[in-house]
């Protein structure tokens, strides 16, 4: 290029850079002087958080003492106030105060505010990260039209234990696609740069392994290795820095031996340090305090001294701070400037969001009604949801369904629900507003065409309605069952010691199954369940996860082909709780089975109860479409670290229908210093191909894509074989070549 041509886009650049520093030198100076204005206890109240006041009603004791506290500035943020209205008013509590400082309205907004978008673990099933991002700016934008400054997502934990209630609100079990999918939902909440009228607070959450919690049980104790957590687990939360995530909740959980919430090592030396992160650590609702209970803390003042000192900034809920901090200081047992620095970096954020400049920015009743209005979100819910289905089973095509030629059985607990579609973490939704599956049945079948029977509930033990489900299912060419989980068997403290599909719906499924009948099987869940019978029973299998909003309408879509299903599993599916933690990128050990779906042979590392492969694999997920993968070609079989390889196939749609496929690209680091898993994801593209065409994909291999961290945890590449390999699923490899990264 041209120089003349070059140098307006440098000297762009540079302006933008000179600006960007202006503006953060004229923050940091209004920070500071600020600061200087302060008395002690004000700074405390900054690092306070209280759940919710409202503005209006009768005053509770409670309450009273919040407003109190608010309007003598001990008090920088609220979580659960939303509306216009009660954040208008809260507000105009602060801004009594001496200085007049705004408070930052946080909210749990995790999958869509008043539009419910699909569980984000259902999300992360599309592997398509433009459709994930705008989801949650679409959240953020109704959110700060309903005056919230900060959401408390995303959540970012890997989980490999579907036993733990909460792998409904994370991306699955991989660390790439993980990472991915926490940038992609960082920059949705919050734009490239905060201060945006539609845009809020992210919170990179929970910082760190939570997910990782022993044995599923919600709130446990975590024990894993420095390579575990550098490699497996922190990597979405250094990609949500990356992505400039403005704020962290730290955890619950310990880390060997020390709790999340007191852990110098996690916020200080890893998070602010190593990754020199400049927003601010919030708590996890008093776990300040629990500190006490995990017996690492004496009493609120050593668990506020411990916290204070590990790099917590905000105590959300425990006020374990503002009774203590003001005392630790005063005598000698921390610095001011430890609170100081606390108090910063809160204030640094409400002056990026605008708020001393408008404390009501985000508070307007026209811009609330017009947003929360806007019927384009649901258009956009529905979109999504579609995405974000998996077709399990499809045993002779019999999906997608012949429009209108059949009377069909709606049998299950789940054929009329609509709360049960939203999952759990909804905020403002109206239950009523959401699409059942019979609902939209009714319109696209028409009445003559479908009846419903429930057939029994999600978990109890009679078998009363199996009856009447059997004398329509004789009645039907078709039956569709809805079977899985209600909102409340998965989420925060919803642990399960036994994932199976309960009982009495499958059960209810062998009975139906009996009657000769094709039978569908729509399962709804906010986690992988196990069943078994269904996979090898049924005729076809959709797993619908929670879908939000449009549930319905997505799934009747996918099952009469108005949406070629692409979602492709982001967790494993075990096939039996024993085999649990499961994750595709094990460990060869040095007795490895040859094939995983073989019982143990002496003296192989396998069950002699069940395989080792899964049900299902990550990746995994069929398609109305057919795919072939050929020609696999790699630019060069050797090189040295600064040089990249080109890897290129060609995919074809050999099916009748246009479709969309993920191709996954996986490597293996043949022999290392430290043992490397069977294959690990690296890259991924979402392809849409027409019927009977091919493209050529290409992918690019750099050291980047070759490191780990060493048992020093140092981030390298070690010269060697390394296997490529390409394919449809973990378990699916179509294509594979070797070669060697040089010296
Ligand atoms: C506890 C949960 O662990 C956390 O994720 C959530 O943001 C807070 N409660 C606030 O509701």
């Amino acid at each position: 290029m041209k120089l003349y041509k070059i140098l307006p886009i440098i000297a762009f650049f540079i302006l933008q850079s000179l600006v960007a520093k202006s503006q953060k030198k004229s923050i940091d100076q209004r920070v500071d002087s600020l600061i200087h204005l302060m008395t002690l206890e004000e700074k405390v109240g900054q690092l306070n958080q209280y759940s919710g006041a409202q503005a209006t009603g009768p005053v509770t004791p409670r309450q009273s003492y919040m407003l109190n506290d608010i309007r003598s500035g001990r008090v920088g943020s609220m979580l659960n106030v939303k509306g216009v209205k009660d954040t208008r008013e809260i507000q105009a509590q602060a801004l009594k105060s001496r200085l007049k400082i705004p408070l930052l309205f946080g909210l749990d907004v995790i999958h869509g505010f008043k539009t419910v978008f699909p569980i984000p673990l259902a999300e992360a099933a599309s592997w398509d990260l433009e459709a994930i991002k705008m989801s949650a700016h679409i959240a953020a934008k109704e959110a700060a039209a309903a005056g919230i400054h900060w959401t408390f997502a995303p959540m970012v934990d890997i989980c490999r234990d579907p036993r733990w209630g909460r792998i409904m609100e994370g991306a699955g079990e991989d660390p790439y696609l993980a990472s991915m999918i926490a940038k992609a939902r960082v920059l949705g909440f919050q734009g490239e740069k905060l201060g945006k009228i539609d845009e809020v607070m992210a919170c990179a959450k929970h910082f760190a392994a939570y997910g990782a919690v022993t044995a599923g049980r919600d709130y446990n104790s975590v024990d894993m290795s420095k390579q575990q957590l550098w490699q497996i687990y922190l990597p979405p939360f250094k990609a949500a820095v990356e992505a400039g995530v403005a704020t962290f909740m730290n955890s619950f959980s310990t880390l060997n031996g020390i709790p999340a919430t007191g852990n110098c090592y996690l916020q200080r030396d890893i998070l602010k340090k190593q990754w020199d992160f400049s927003g601010f650590v919030v708590s996890d609702w008093g776990s300040i305090g629990q500190m006490i209970q995990w017996g690492y803390a004496k009493d609120k003042c050593d668990a506020a001294f411990k916290a204070i000192t590990a790099g917590c900034d905000m105590d959300m809920e425990s006020e374990s701070y503002k009774w203590n901090l003001v005392k630790l200081v005063k005598d000698g047992k921390i610095c001011e400037s430890l609170v100081d620095e606390a108090v910063r970096r809160i204030l640094y954020k409400k002056f990026e969001l605008g708020l001393f400049e408008d404390p009501y920015k985000f508070s307007n009743e026209e811009r609330e009604k017009e947003v929360l209005s806007d019927s384009s979100h649901r258009s956009f819910a529905r979109e999504i949801a579609q995405k974000s289905i998996v077709l399990l089973k499809n045993e002779n095509n019999i999906l997608p369904l012949k429009k209108l030629t059949s009377k069909i059985a709606l049998i299950g607990p789940l054929g009329k629900a609509r709360r049960d579609l939203l999952g759990e973490w909804v905020v403002k939704a109206d239950e009523s507003s959401v699409t059942s599956l019979y609902d939209v049945l009714l319109q696209k079948v028409g009445k003559d065409r479908v009846s419903y029977v429930k057939g029994c509930d999600f978990s109890s033990v009679s078998h009363k309605g199996f009856a009447e489900a059997l004398n329509i299912a004789k009645q039907s060419d078709i039956i569709i069952m809805t079977l899985g989980e209600n909102c409340s068997m998965s989420g925060e403290s919803r642990s399960m010691a036994n994932i199976n599909l309960p009982e009495v719906q499958e059960d209810l499924f062998e009975e139906i199954k009996a009657t000769g009948k094709p039978v569908i099987v729509v399962l709804m869940a906010g986690r992988p369940l196990i069943f078994n019978k269904i996979a090898d029973n049924a005729s076809g299998i959709i797993y619908a996860w929670q879908l939000g909003s449009e549930a319905g309408n997505a799934i009747a879509d996918v099952l009469y082909g108005d949406y070629n299903p692409s979602g492709k599993l982001p967790v494993t599916f075990p096939r039996s709780m024993g085999q649990i933690p499961l994750s595709y990128d094990y460990y060869n050990t040095g007795k490895p089975v040859k094939d995983p779906n073989q019982l143990s042979i002496r003296y192989t590392s396998a069950y002699i109860d069940v395989p080792n492969a899964p049900r299902y694999s990550f990746g995994f997920g069929l398609s109305y479409s057919n795919f072939n993968y050929s020609d696999l070609k790699l630019s060069a079989n050797k090189i040295n670290g600064k040089e990249k390889i080109d890897v290129s196939f060609k995919l074809s749609n050999t099916g009748k229908v246009s479709g969309e496929e993920i191709v996954q690209l996986y490597i293996q680091d043949v022999e290392a210093s430290i043992v490397r898993p069977v294959k690990a994801l690296k890259d991924f593209k979402k392809i849409k191909l027409d019927s009977e065409k091919s493209t050529i994909i290409h992918f690019t291999i750099d050291k980047e894509k070759l490191s780990f961290y060493n048992d020093s945890l140092q981030w390298t590449a070690e010269p060697g074989e390394f296997k490529v390999m390409i394919g449809a699923a973990s378990d699916n490899i179509l294509l594979n070549q070797s070669f060697e990264l040089l010296r």
